[in-house]
């Protein structure tokens, strides 16, 4: 079930825009909620994309806030760097911190939301209790890396107790799953409590603004009352 039912947010991922026309991949999906943007370091995952110089253009010309996610080693090093440039989000994964809860405060402190990605293979359990001390938390519904790949249905337990200790907490967090997101599978993840969905592929396949609506309503019509 989800907190708030008014709304769901489409992230779409620019890692399946045109890297070399960045600017106008990012006017195409002005009417998206967030624009979600992938840093790989080729070490945490096995890909390479971009960094602080890339994202810092990317921050001035986007039509939308920036939902930063960090697929890299060593998160206590760089992802504060990101709040400083304004993203309006930022992700570290659980795996590439000692010390998540003191990360996510430095996050907030510069004044952004703070979010933690589990990777599939990566138990829920021991974040349930600290999860007020995050704004998301992004389940993985693909092993990180790439984009095109197929969704893992299997991650609906994990995004369900996720959503049971968000509302026993009684907090405003957001739930985001990444991977494999279309208006074949948005409605499975809305089901489990997701409400802030990432979709590269899908939404860069054909006209961007109207897979970005398509998915809203599919991900709407899906959404449990809490
Ligand atoms: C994968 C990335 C995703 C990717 C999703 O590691 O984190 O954000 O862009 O791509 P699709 O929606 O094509 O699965
Ligand atoms: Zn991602």
């Amino acid at each position: 079930m989800n907190s708030d039912t008014t709304h769901q947010r489409i992230h779409p991922s620019i890692l399946s825009a045109d890297f070399v026309n960045l600017q106008s991949e990012l006017e195409r999906i002005a009417n998206a909620d967030s624009v979600h943007v992938d840093v790989m370091d080729n070490h945490f995952v096995p890909n390479l994309t971009f960094g602080p110089p890339v994202v810092e253009r990317i921050q001035a010309v986007s039509p939308v806030p920036l939902d930063m996610h960090l697929m890299i080693s060593n998160a206590d090093k760089w992802a504060p760097g990101y709040a400083e440039m304004g993203a309006a989000s930022v992700t570290f994964h659980a795996e590439a911190t000692d010390n998540p809860v003191a990360l996510a405060r430095r996050i907030r402190e510069i004044g952004a939301r703070a979010g933690i990605a589990l990777k599939p293979g990566t138990d829920a359990a021991p974040y349930l209790e600290l999860l007020p001390e995050f704004d998301m938390v992004l389940v993985m519904t693909v092993e990180p890396g790439f984009g095109g790949q197929k969704f893992m249905a299997d991650m609906m337990p994990k995004v369900k107790q996720v959503a049971q200790a968000r509302k026993r907490h009684g907090i405003d967090m957001w739930l985001q799953v990444d991977g494999g997101i279309s208006v074949d599978t948005i409605g499975i993840a809305a089901e489990a409590g997701a409400d802030t969905f990432v979709a590269g592929s899908a939404v860069y396949k054909g006209d961007p603004s109207a897979r970005i609506a398509e998915l809203r309503a599919a991900a709407l019509a899906h959404t449990c009352a809490a």
